[in-house]
């Protein structure tokens, strides 16, 4: 039985102060003298100390993933702990902890949350062997700007698709509400970043971010919401402002509108550092200021600055913070605590628990998971499947890389990886491989053994993309095209044999200027994790149809960043009876349009779509959406079907068409199928200038289709 409301009073009500304000600290397992390492830094160490015994005070330690280490750790902090209190032990395991799926990026390209969930339920077995109670996922920053590196990290543009893939990720690692404190094969979530980091101006990592309230409103707290909704234990602010307050001494939007308008109940945790960056954002003269503005804000956990182990105490004995800001957050963590059953078994089964991490089984799911997360973007010729006997030449820098785990990457090991060479030559009986030794350079000796093995086969195989590390956190790039180098590659291989199959391993959008016009197929790989050779071969060889699709644009060129389908129509659109007109919306130099929109991804099967509508006119209105699908190919294979609105004419501008529904549909080749979706009244509110949620009554287009190009199959009035 966990302990009750009660008990935890009773509990706070025998701490000290000091004992109060350890519990909202948060320290890397370097501060702990029985541990030799630091754990996996993931931010600025700075010059930060906790004296002598009062580590055994401290609430929670972060990036640790060893096993033996979190049980010393734990059992030497049990011993000292003056009232017993457990400590809390949290990671980034974003995509996977010790056996690594795709990135969030690629798991959202599935457009099934099944996914999601199955990955974070997955990690969550994982963790639990290895003694991890919480993760710092799912990060659903809503961005349109491939510019910033954490995109890899997100769900993409569109806040429909975020929001089912927040409430996916939150089950998998929580299971059902309550599940937590006896199901130790599930562990805590924590969704981030509140709110805004995927607005950085430029896409320039920590710049600062300008948005409206209604661009928040409606497109941004979506998934934080469904997270909320679907039980989630922890939230972390944002690094950057929000109305000119960095979002951890933001109290309009921690207290009035996470806590109040949202309902989240449980701790509110800095981002690493955060609370001292209050000083350097200039909003607090000094450590006290930084530490009574964040905790009055709402704050609970403080990430690795000793502000609030510094200053607390201080400021409730001058009464600057009341004492009962700070019983509030240390019974939110102590709440926290008992909700993971920490109060019960301080090592929630890791002791026992074993076998799994890196087993057969969970391999196969991230072999199976990977299938669904790459993107067929271009397939001219058929060119894939691959033929059983065809000749290949596998060239390029991702060739035999295994750096492929992609960043955010816990505890997993490149060493671990199947490499794209490996898995192609297991299956594959003529493979010539011509590794490119760095993702930024091609020496003279490798272009002419690529130049060699490409005359001397059927098809050639082009591994480019990115390093991990170019993306993530603190990994912003102004340009994003493939290297030089890489577009040299495949200029010159083309000349000497066209047909050219190229597996891209990056995460992010990418201009693809040189690359999709030399290729005769694309395959977005993304960074697959530990099975990504497996899970990519599968898909070349036919043995897997490709079925997933884009969740955000690939532009152009980055100059029309942002660029994303749900834009709105401007008092000048481009229309297409007016390109020739000067003044409309449009650049000199480029399109408007992208190179592949959001939503898009090809398939070896040919699927045909078709819908009736029926339209509910009187209270509560409802549109009735039945599709036939058929797959009309030769392959059995997965379509998404996509439904978009389009409402136009609202108390504010509308988008051009919003996602409302999706679903991916498995059939096998030549079977059909009937979906229904049904849209409610909610499907057709939006917020207005006052922040109320309103629907009109007026005009509405709907698109269905297999991605957001999908053409206007009828209007309606409701
Ligand atoms: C980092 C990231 C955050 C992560 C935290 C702990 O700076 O912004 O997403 O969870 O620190 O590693």
């Amino acid at each position: 039985m966990t302990k009750t409301s009660k008990e935890l009073q009773a509990l706070l009500a025998k701490m000290t102060i000091n004992e109060k304000v350890g519990q909202l600290v948060q320290v890397t397992p370097s501060f702990f003298e029985e541990v030799e390492g630091t754990g996996i830094v993931t931010g600025l160490m700075g010059d930060y100390q906790i004296r002598g015994e009062d580590i055994y005070e401290v609430g929670s330690v972060l990036g640790s993933y060893d096993k033996a280490e979190i049980a010393s750790i734990q059992q030497a902090y049990l011993k000292k702990n003056r009232l017993g209190i457990p400590l809390l032990f949290m990671a980034d395991v974003i995509h996977g902890m010790k056996t690594i799926f795709p990135i969030p990026l690629a798991l959202a390209a599935s457009f099934n949350p099944e996914v999601a969930e199955a990955m974070a339920s997955w990690s969550a077995i994982e963790c639990q062997e290895a003694g991890i109670h919480l993760t710092f996922s799912p990060m659903v920053d809503l961005t349109k700007d491939p510019r910033w590196g954490r995109v890899m990290e997100g769900n993409g543009e569109d806040s429909y698709l975020d929001a089912q893939m927040a409430r996916a990720f939150v089950r998998g690692y929580q299971g059902e509400k309550g599940e937590l404190a006896t199901n130790y094969a599930k562990i805590g979530s924590c969704v981030k970043h509140f709110i805004g980091y995927g607005l950085v101006e430029a896409g320039r990592e920590y710049n600062h971010v300008s948005v409206s309230k209604l661009d928040l409103y409606q497109n941004h707290l979506p998934a934080f919401q469904a997270a909320i909704d679907e039980g989630t234990t922890l939230v972390m602010t944002a690094f950057n402002t929000i109305d000119g307050l960095p979002a951890v001494g933001n109290k309009p939007l921690i207290d009035a509108l996470l806590r109040q308008e949202m309902g989240f109940k449980g701790p509110v945790i800095a981002d690493w550092g955060a609370i001292n960056q209050l000083m350097t954002h200039g909003v607090a003269e000094d450590q006290a200021a930084a530490a009574k503005l964040a905790i009055t804000s709402g704050c609970d956990i403080d990430m690795m600055t000793n502000s609030y182990y510094d200053n607390l105490a201080t400021l409730v004995d001058s009464q600057q913070v009341a004492i009962e800001a700070i019983d509030q957050a240390v019974l939110r963590v102590l709440q926290l605590k008992a909700d993971l059953g920490l109060f019960e078994d301080p090592y929630r089964g890791s002791q026992t628990a074993q076998g799994q991490t890196l087993g057969t089984t969970i391999q196969t799911a991230a072999r199976q998971i990977g299938h669904e997360a790459m993107v067929l973007l271009k397939n001219e010729q058929q060119v894939l499947p691959l033929k059983p006997t065809q000749r290949l030449a596998l060239i390029g820098p991702k060739a035999t890389s295994q750096d492929v785990l992609g960043a955010w990457c816990g505890y997993g090991e490149q060493k671990d990886a199947i490499s794209f060479a490996e898995a192609l030559t297991a299956q594959y009986e003529e493979v010539t491989v011509v590794p490119v030794n760095a993702v930024h350079e091609l020496t003279e000796i490798e272009l002419i053994q690529a130049k060699q093995a490409a005359r001397d086969c059927d098809v050639v195989i082009l591994a480019l993309g990115e390093e991990g590390e170019e993306t993530g956190e603190a990994a912003s790039k102004t340009d994003i095209c493939l290297p030089a180098a890489q577009r040299k590659l495949i200029q010159e291989i083309q000349a000497v044999n066209p047909t050219i199959v190229t597996v891209l391993f990056n995460g992010r959008p990418l201009d693809l200027t040189d690359v999709a016009e030399r290729s005769t197929a694309i395959l977005e790989a993304w960074f697959l994790g530990t099975q990504a050779g497996n899970s990519i071969v599968d898909i070349l060889s036919g043995t897997v149809n490709p079925s997933g699709k884009l969740p955000m644009t690939f532009p152009m060129t980055v100059g029309q960043v942002p660029i994303y389908y749900n834009h709105m129509n401007t008092g000048n659109p481009l229309t297409p009876e007016r390109q020739q007109e000067k003044y409309s919306s449009k650049y000199l130099d480029a399109p408007n349009t992208p190179r592949y929109p959001f939503g898009y991804g090809l398939s070896y099967s040919e699927f045909i779509l078709t819908s009736e509508i029926t339209i509910t006119k009187e209270e509560p209105v409802r549109v009735d959406i039945t599709c036939q699908l058929k797959n009309n190919g030769a392959y059995a294979g997965a379509e998404v079907i996509q439904v978009y609105l389009r409402d136009r004419v609202g108390q504010v501008t509308r988008p051009v068409k919003e996602l409302k529904r999706f679903e991916k549909v498995f059939l096998e080749a030549g079977e059909q199928t009937t979906v229904q979706f049904e849209l409610t009244a909610e499907d057709f509110t939006y917020y207005n200038a006052s922040l109320e949620k309103v629907r009109d009554t007026g005009w509405y287009d709907l698109f269905i289709g297999t991605d957001s190009s999908a053409e206007k199959i009828m209007d309606f009035y409701l």
